[in-house]
């Protein structure tokens, strides 16, 4: 199939519709004066064929993107005793509820909502320094320099509020380990990491790989088993109370950011990042989802 000229005729669709609907994410006020009229797509297959439309190459905050990727981190170096408290169901409410949590005992109800990425964070920093092993996976998945956003990560921690009572509300429940500041320091950070779809793209990768190294040659990133899991976790969880609707009308596997990305993963086959900074009630990037709407109608590619 030859992908640039559908990612061109994607681009020439969305471009009209720029600033028409949706609002950029204002409760973190580093993301609000994002111009919201931008739209980027990219894509690489399993054999590493790349290509891209619009601003692929602008830089964004991947904000909850992050949590794959962490999460990522979290399977491979602890296994099935992650699951002890971090739970695998769809939330149905939005990604910062705190109202499941109370009657569930602070465990979150997956990894993919705040509370379930916090407590991830949480046993990201029973080893090492995370914050650094994080850039360096990053960096290595997307085979180019990935920093963090530190006005971003600052914004965030000025005004974090309900990160800050999820995880106060989870150590209440002795379910986060470690102090809840150089928790949510590492929350903040992973979410404000900084990059761009084509990057985006490259190091989701090994979602499409069996967990195999996006650039080849470096060791796999996790196996096979993990790597069906994380894209079930995607499928069932990645678009927080927007997930049934996601599978129903695009159904691929999907992780969005409130900064306006959404990862979309086709096993097998390839990896596409789209980012459009204008968001939906559930916190979705509008045009990012129509975007993957258009791809999956124009090439045909499901799960189902
Ligand atoms: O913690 C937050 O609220 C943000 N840093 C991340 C939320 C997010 O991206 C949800 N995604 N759609």
């Amino acid at each position: 199939m030859q992908f640039q000229p559908i990612l061109d005729q994607i681009n020439d669709e969305i471009r009209p519709l720029l600033g028409q609907a949706g609002t950029v994410a204002s409760y973190i006020p580093a993301l609000a004066r994002v111009p919201a009229a931008q739209f980027g797509i990219a894509m690489r297959t399993c054999e590493g064929e790349e290509a891209c439309a619009g601003d692929a190459a602008t830089p964004f905050s991947i904000q909850s993107i992050s949590k794959l990727f962490t999460l990522t981190l979290a399977m491979r170096r602890m296994g099935e005793v992650l699951w002890e408290r971090i739970g695998r169901e769809p939330s149905g409410n939005p990604f910062n509820s705190l109202v499941q949590l109370e009657n569930e005992q602070g465990k979150p109800r997956n990894p993919f909502i705040n509370a379930g990425a916090i407590a991830v964070a949480d046993r990201l920093l029973n080893d090492g320094d995370a914050q650094r092993d994080l850039l360096a996976f990053m960096s290595s998945l997307a085979g180019e320099p990935i920093a963090f956003d530190e006005e971003v990560a600052a914004s965030e921690a000025a005004t974090g509020y309900r990160n800050f009572a999820l995880a106060n509300f989870m150590k209440s429940f002795g379910k986060i380990d470690h102090d809840v500041t150089p928790v949510l320091d590492m929350y903040f950070h992973q979410c404000a990491l900084r990059m761009n779809c084509v990057q985006l793209a490259r190091a989701a990768g090994f979602l499409c790989r069996d967990g195999a190294h996006p650039l080849g040659g470096a060791p796999a990133v996790c196996t096979e088993r993990q790597t069906r899991r994380i894209n079930a976790l995607m499928l069932t969880c990645g678009t927080y109370d927007a997930a049934g609707d996601v599978a129903f009308s695009i159904g691929l596997p999907c992780k969005s950011g409130v900064g306006g990305g959404i990862v979309a993963v086709v096993p097998d086959q390839l990896t596409l990042a789209v980012w459009s900074p204008a968001l939906d009630a559930t916190g979705n990037s509008l045009l990012g989802l129509k975007a993957l709407e258009l791809f999956v109608a124009k090439t045909g590619l499901s799960v189902f």
